[in-house]
């Protein structure tokens, strides 16, 4: 994120003495400073001031993940996945959205995990990619070295590789917080064609910076109640030679984590809500591209979100059949009507996957059905692979084995009206 932000107590000259007040003439102990860089510093970095040193622990013991094995989608099959059946209600209270992710799909580039989360996360890294967690329902309150955000509904929280943060769920609302977690192996950032070559988002794109909602901190441990000198846990995901090449690692800190007093740079956490995408429309079917919001190293993020939809005279609201002949999409259904999938049995909570090297598109009757539809309500988040993806243990677990057939005759028909237009 090229946008330069300046947060708390930072000296005027980087890489100079930046001390705590000192007592009388005396000067004040040194504050530690830490260079997080991307790309070998060669890319966006962040300037943080330490009260302690950050390279502090006192013990390291083995974090046993959930379950990361994944099996081949082979036969090569599309799936509907059905999300909102891996949690229990009587699971929610004693799940956090770190600990508690169950694996969906992945593969060397990605990881898609969802989590019911109802109890507060450990500290947590990740020390593989950036993450971008989706806030499908729920709040929360994500704690991170950079500052905190309120997160909810249509929230995606992009968290940086490497930064210690953690998940402190709102409990007692309407919905419980549901967070559909998708793991990097490198790093998410808008896409290279929304921005100017200095990195502002450009007129075109479909966000600008002020959509963006950067951490309120600093934040220190004495501003969420906690003893500055409290050992603390934090659990840390990296590579390794476990399945999927990602293992944990517990790190003991002999001091709170929180100890940033100040940071500058471009290299932070940030939320964006998927309502304030401006969707991109036109007189006739406008390509998937137009929907993209973030990418990652060989796989994109987009997302479709209620719009007014094409107004050509002979318009057909609905796609085309595609073949993606590159990706596998995985569509992941948050809100709306879904009536042009009946007889797909997708619904609110439901994951589909259409794999690369199989055509796919509406359900039957679907096309002419969305004929004269002027708008689609939907939400929408897909993430494209252009590597096959593979099934984890939670994919496996509500895999309902019948949408492959969804396209056959005798297939329920769709009815006009709200209909579907990718995935
Ligand atoms: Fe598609």
């Amino acid at each position: 994120m090229a946008h330069y932000q300046a947060v708390g107590s930072i000296p005027p000259k980087r890489h100079t003495q930046h001390r705590r007040p000192g007592q009388g003439d005396a000067p004040g102990e040194l504050y530690y400073e830490e260079l997080m860089g991307e790309e070998g510093f060669s890319s966006d970095s962040s300037l943080l001031y330490h009260r302690n040193i950050p390279s502090t622990t006192v013990g390291a013991a083995v974090w046993e993940l959930p379950d990361q094995s994944t099996t081949p989608n082979h036969p090569l099959t599309p799936r509907h996945l059905k999300l909102h059946e891996l949690f229990d209600a009587e699971t929610v209270g004693t799940t956090d959205v770190v600990t508690g992710r169950r694996l969906v799909l992945g593969n060397g580039d990605v990881r898609i995990s969802y989590a019911v989360a109802g109890a507060p996360s450990p500290w947590y890294r990740n020390g593989i990619g950036d993450e971008c967690v989706y806030v499908e329902r729920g709040a929360a309150r994500v704690e991170t070295v950079f500052g905190a955000f309120d997160v909810a509904e249509g929230d995606y929280v992009i968290i940086p590789r490497a930064t210690t943060h953690r998940w402190i769920p709102v409990v007692g609302g309407d919905e419980p917080l549901r967070a559909y977690c998708i793991e990097a192996n490198s790093h998410i950032a808008p896409p290279k064609r929304y921005l100017s070559k200095y990195g502002q988002l450009l007129e075109h794109a479909p966000y600008c910076e002020r959509d963006l909602r950067q951490p309120d901190g600093p934040l220190l441990a004495e501003q969420v109640g906690a003893d500055p000198d409290e050992q603390t846990d934090v659990y840390i995901k990296h590579r390794g030679n476990g399945p999927g090449g990602v293992v944990g690692t517990l790190h003991t800190l002999p001091f709170h984590p929180l100890d940033v007093v100040g940071w500058d740079g471009c290299l932070y956490p940030y939320v964006f809500n998927v309502r304030d995408f401006e969707p991109i429309t036109g007189r006739i079917h406008q390509p998937p591209p137009a929907h993209q919001v973030f990418e990652g190293w060989n796989f994109v993020i987009c997302n479709f979100v209620p719009r007014k939809v094409d107004y050509h005279p002979l318009a057909i609201p609905v796609p085309y059949y595609h073949s993606n002949v590159d990706s596998d999409e995985i569509m992941f259904y948050v809100d709306g009507d879904y009536e042009a999938r009946k007889g797909s049995g997708i619904g609110k909570g439901s994951v589909s996957v259409h794999p690369g090297g199989h055509a796919h598109g509406p359900q039957p009757g679907a096309t002419e059905g969305s004929i004269g539809v002027e708008a689609f309500d939907e939400l929408a988040v897909m993430v494209d692979t252009f590597r096959p993806l593979e099934l984890g243990e939670g994919g496996i677990a509500v895999d309902d084995g019948l949408y492959a057939m969804s396209w056959s005759k005798g297939a329920g028909r769709a009815a006009p009206g709200g209909a579907h237009s990718e995935g």
